[in-house]
């Protein structure tokens, strides 16, 4: 009997296959390919963060194939120089043209935005693997995200700040829609929690220069200076924190961990040691899972994953995996497989919450240390399961 079962099962189990089978040759007699238009700031200020995005998608697609719900996954990239007029005109044609299943990448907060009208208006889902600014997902309800939020960040920093006996900050942000959120949600929390803000400073966005207000911050002799700028004005920051001797001025810096970015991190140079920052992804994150994926990273790219590579890999996680339950299907079936994914990612667990189509996962405290003779933000606390605060109004 219980040989007889075990055949039916084998039997039953080799028709499947050859369903399956049958399904992929169909697929594939069909036009069995499934494009995914990645469009990101290859050139232009932003470029270190199209740099790493692409890296992630790469390094997914090396390591789990071209293979997807029974089609051919073909990645179309373009570069949009970060220029959100460029990224609106590049996504329209990727639809309309190329007829792409999936819009994703979106290197800064106002390319996303500029997108999301055509994501609506054609029903493809758009996964952003970047752009953080807590609105973005609300702006088409056919927008997925994969990076993070900069409250969850933000009021993740601003609790460690007040428990640590800092009470009155200048707060330094880019003079757009994350720098906003950082601000805001910094500053909401940190009052909450007893401490004062006492001056708010902002930079523009496009080639900033921070000696003016570093001179401020000098003036205001805070017990900390809490930053958010974007991936790739890091190093230049750190650079001339340390030129106006802020680091020597008893005022200590604490930032989101876009600041000490792995991308740039290890040229910073010793004026970065000791800066706490809050963030959702570190290269130096203790997991098997993130130790297989660096040392695989950094053999194929020779430079360090940073959050953005982090963000591009799991995007091509969650497109795989709807792509897979809808058998190669697109538009609302899609997304909707999208809604809900859990899974474990480099960084962490992470869940795509249902309901917002926003991404849920934990926030790091961390130090930066010389590990091995390299810079790292090393983890020491972490704030499980944080959910976009910008959701939860
Ligand atoms: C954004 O424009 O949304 C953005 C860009 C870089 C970051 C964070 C947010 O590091």
């Amino acid at each position: 009997m219980k040989t007889r079962r075990h055949s039916l099962h084998r039997l039953a189990g080799a028709a499947l296959a050859g369903l399956a089978l049958l399904g992929a040759a169909a697929a594939r007699a069909d036009g069995g390919t499934v494009k995914i238009g990645v469009i990101l700031p290859m050139t232009g200020q932003q470029a270190s963060t199209g740099r790493e995005v692409e890296a992630g998608i790469k390094l997914w697609m090396a390591q789990h194939g071209n293979k997807a719900g029974g089609k051919t996954v073909e990645i179309v990239l373009r570069d949009d120089a970060t220029v959100p007029d460029t990224t609106r005109r590049l996504a329209q044609e990727l639809v309309v043209n190329d007829k792409v299943a999936v819009l994703a990448g979106f290197g800064i907060t106002p390319a996303a935005m500029a997108t999301a009208p055509i994501a609506t208006k054609s029903q493809t889902p758009m996964v952003v693997m970047a752009a953080a600014t807590s609105s973005i997902t609300e702006a088409s309800p056919f927008i997925v995200r994969t990076s993070f939020t900069l409250p969850q960040v933000s009021v993740s920093i601003a609790d460690w700040a007040a428990k640590n006996k800092i009470r009155k900050v200048v707060s330094l942000v880019s003079d757009y829609g994350p720098g906003n959120d950082a601000e805001k949600y910094f500053a909401d929390r940190f009052t909450l929690d007893g401490g004062t803000v006492v001056e708010k400073l902002r930079t523009p966005l496009r080639s900033p220069d921070f000696a003016p207000v570093l001179q401020k911050v000098r003036d205001d002799a805070p017990d900390a200076l809490f930053v958010f700028l974007p991936s790739g004005q890091g190093a230049q920051f750190m650079k001339q924190f340390a030129e106006r001797g802020l680091d020597k001025a008893g005022i200590r810096l604490i930032a989101t961990g876009d600041v000490t970015d792995d991308d740039q991190l290890d040229q910073m140079g010793d004026v970065a040691l000791g800066v706490v920052t809050a963030h959702h992804y570190s290269a130096a994150h203790p997991s098997a899972m993130n130790q297989k994926f660096v040392a695989a990273f950094e053999a194929a790219n020779k430079f360090r994953p940073n959050f953005m590579a982090v963000g591009g890999y799991d995007g091509m996680h969650l497109i795989y995996d709807a792509l897979n339950a809808t058998h190669g299907a697109g538009g609302q079936k899609l997304l909707d497989a999208m809604k809900g994914q859990v899974f474990e990612s480099p960084r962490g667990p992470i869940l795509i919450d249902a309901q917002t189509r926003d991404i849920v996962q934990d926030v790091y405290i961390r130090r930066v240390e010389r590990v091995k003779g390299q810079l790292y933000n090393v983890e020491f606390e972490t704030i499980a399961s944080v959910k976009d605060p910008g959701k939860s109004k």
